[in-house]
């Protein structure tokens, strides 16, 4: 199983990073070793550095639907969340209230008059909600493409239209989406969207910010004028063109990997619930990223599972890898009406490109056993 951090290790936490292919590797290493010049020096050497930028721009923007130079590097997610922030100070903005700690974060820290939007039970943002909480002052509204910590997908076409109709920003953190399922910034009416690249196979710390051309944002880092004058600071050109074999294979396989990957998460459901009646998948009725998926185990707590099923070498997460050290619950799954309890003993599994049924059989049965020990049922 060479696509898993250690060998033997059933590993069901895609959403929180996967490892990176092989060829993304190769690419990297290769970079590394053939393309050592800075893009921005006068020698012809730079020019290979600067013609791999073009190519992963040009491949990138390919992916979800913009113009190359409307694509911007950073160094991920959080960075390019962070930056859609900028030059909102004091301005109104509508968020729903299950996004990214590093949109919620960024928009706090930008001093953002924040309007925060309640997804229903099934953990989704319904347009209306987010129409009737419009003001004449609106500057920015930020809802995901799909959720991290129960892969729901967002209306996101339909609040895209709303914004545009009204001309207000439209930001869109679509990290869990973004090689998985289509995006495409025109067809949703897209202002703003974050992608990272290790949550498709590829390098970490690497991601872009989409700004569509017109749209004013503040340069994120002053200083030798790269990406445009808006992101200054040497370009990572390995971790670029390891981005770009990423975004290539997860173009090649997209549909046949969702369907693997959702007929392994029906699999993992069903002999789950067949076996722990009280077992709840969150967003089950909600149109979902194929990997990604969440259940409520009562009374088994999310801290207990984890444990022991890292004993079994089954690696799953209990919501947010970033979130997973905090003993605060998942304002997530609060979001969504759970209370603080049930939220405590939700899993998340997340299954990946390399994931076999063999090992949602074997993860099943070790989860079943855990909860029959663990709790009266
Ligand atoms: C929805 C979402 N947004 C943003 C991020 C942060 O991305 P990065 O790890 O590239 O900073 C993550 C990562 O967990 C995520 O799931």
């Amino acid at each position: 199983m060479p696509h898993s951090p250690t060998p033997r290790l059933i590993y069901l936490d895609h959403a929180a990073t996967t490892a990176a292919d092989p060829l993304v590797i190769d690419a990297v290493a290769e970079s590394m070793r053939t393309n050592p010049a800075n893009p921005s020096a006068a020698y012809s050497l730079a020019g290979n550095a600067r013609k791999a930028m073009r190519l992963a721009r040009q491949t990138l923007s390919r992916m979800i639907g913009c113009d190359h130079n409307e694509l911007f590097f950073t160094s991920g997610g959080t960075e390019a969340n962070n930056w859609s922030f900028c030059g909102l100070e004091n301005r109104h903005v509508i968020l729903s209230a299950i996004e990214h700690s590093s949109v919620l974060e960024a928009a706090r820290n930008h001093h953002c008059e924040i309007t925060l939007i309640k997804p229903d039970a099934e953990g989704i943002i319904h347009p209306e909600t987010v129409e009737n909480a419009i003001r004449p002052d609106t500057a920015m509204i930020s809802v995901q493409f799909a959720n991290n910590e129960t892969g729901a997908l967002q209306p996101v076409e339909q609040i895209g239209s709303l914004a545009r109709k009204r001309k207000i920003l439209f930001h869109c953190d679509a990290v869990q989406a973004v090689g998985h399922v289509p995006v495409n910034v025109r067809k949703n009416a897209i202002d703003l969207l974050s992608a990272s690249a290790h949550k498709l196979y590829g390098p970490r710390g690497i991601g872009f910010l989409y700004i569509r051309s017109g749209v004013r944002l503040p340069p994120l880092l002053s200083g030798g004028g790269q990406e445009n004058g808006r992101r200054s600071g040497t370009e990572n050109i390995p971790a670029i063109e390891g981005f770009r074999i990423a975004a290539e294979l997860a173009m090649a396989d997209m549909e046949t990997r969702a369907t693997k990957e959702k007929q392994l998460l029906q699999l993992l459901m069903e002999t789950i619930c067949m076996a722990i009646p009280h077992a709840r998948f969150l967003s089950r009725n909600a149109l979902r990223t194929p990997g990604v998926c969440a259940v409520l185990l009562p009374g088994l707590s999310s801290e207990t599972a984890i444990a022991k099923l890292d004993l079994c070498g089954i690696l799953v997460s209990g919501g947010a890898a970033c979130a997973a050290a905090s003993a605060s619950p998942s304002h997530v799954y609060t979001a969504m009406g759970l209370s603080a309890e049930e939220a405590a003993c939700v899993l998340r599994f997340s299954v990946g490109r390399h994931t076999t049924e063999e090992e949602i059989r074997i993860a099943a049965a070790e989860i079943i056993r855990i909860y029959k020990e663990n709790t009266c049922g």
